[in-house]
């Protein structure tokens, strides 16, 4: 393996854990995989919660010595998908991502990103509904997992290396930039394509994805570029 393991029974973050070893400055590896089999208090993006239940939720953070890229996200999301659909063959076509970096199964988001950088270093957290087959009334409209898509179960801690080698290639391949590649293969599985989609106060149809990461949306304004905040997809959320 190119990148150091720590395991752990509980943390309240895998992301908060992973910051508080940066800053003992302890790491062997340039790359770590922090796992959890159960967080106790994960975060989302835009300030939110994100639930997990132990036996459930793949929760994940992988360290990775780049300084803030916002492709690197988006590459997180690609890599999630790819080692999905790699390992699982039979979810390749319900897959999707929402952009910049949920993936989803029909209308329904199965993985969560959330990307904190210094400087120096981005710790990439990933949360994934493996198990799950209920959610907290706040998102049981908006939430679903592999089981319900396939009805078997799955475990998490094989799945987090396999995952954490794919990424820690592509993120070396790339540098943590999008290649035309990436991003002609990020595009065509990004569910906004084509589709309206709301941001602030505005709405326009999705077109494209820049090679910085940003959405391209198409207002009555002319072209507006999203690089961060929230896009509601109509139809979906
Ligand atoms: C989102 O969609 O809002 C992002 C969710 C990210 C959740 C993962 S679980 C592992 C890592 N640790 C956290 O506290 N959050 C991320």
């Amino acid at each position: 393996m190119n990148f150091e393991i720590i395991h752990l029974k509980e943390t309240d973050s895998t992301n908060t854990y992973a910051k508080a070893l940066l800053k003992k400055g302890e790491l062997s590896a340039p790359f770590a995989l922090v796992f959890a089999d159960n967080q106790t208090k994960g975060r989302g993006r835009l300030g939110r919660n994100w639930e997990s239940r132990e036996g459930d939720t793949l929760c994940m953070s992988l360290i990775a010595p780049y300084p803030f890229k916002p492709a690197i996200t988006l590459l997180s999301a690609l890599a999630v998908y790819k080692t999905l659909t790699k390992i699982y063959k039979e979810v390749k076509k319900d897959l999707k991502i929402k952009w910049p970096n949920d993936l989803v199964i029909g209308s329904k988001k199965l993985c969560g990103i959330l990307t904190e950088s210094t400087d120096k270093v981005a710790v990439i957290g990933i949360g994934i509904n493996l198990n799950s087959t209920s959610f907290s009334d706040d998102i049981s409209h908006k939430a679903t997992s592999l089981k319900l898509l396939t009805n078997k179960d799955y475990e998490a801690f094989d799945l987090a290396q396999r995952l954490t080698e794919n990424l820690v290639n592509i993120l070396k391949e790339t540098d943590g930039t999008f290649t035309d590649a990436f991003l002609k293969e990020y595009t065509s599985l990004c569910i906004n394509m084509g589709r309206e989609v709301i941001f602030s106060d505005k709405s326009g149809i999705a077109t494209g994805v820049d090679k910085d990461g940003s959405l391209l949306v198409k207002t009555n304004e002319g072209t507006e570029r999203i690089s961060s905040g929230e896009v509601f997809v109509s139809g979906i959320y």
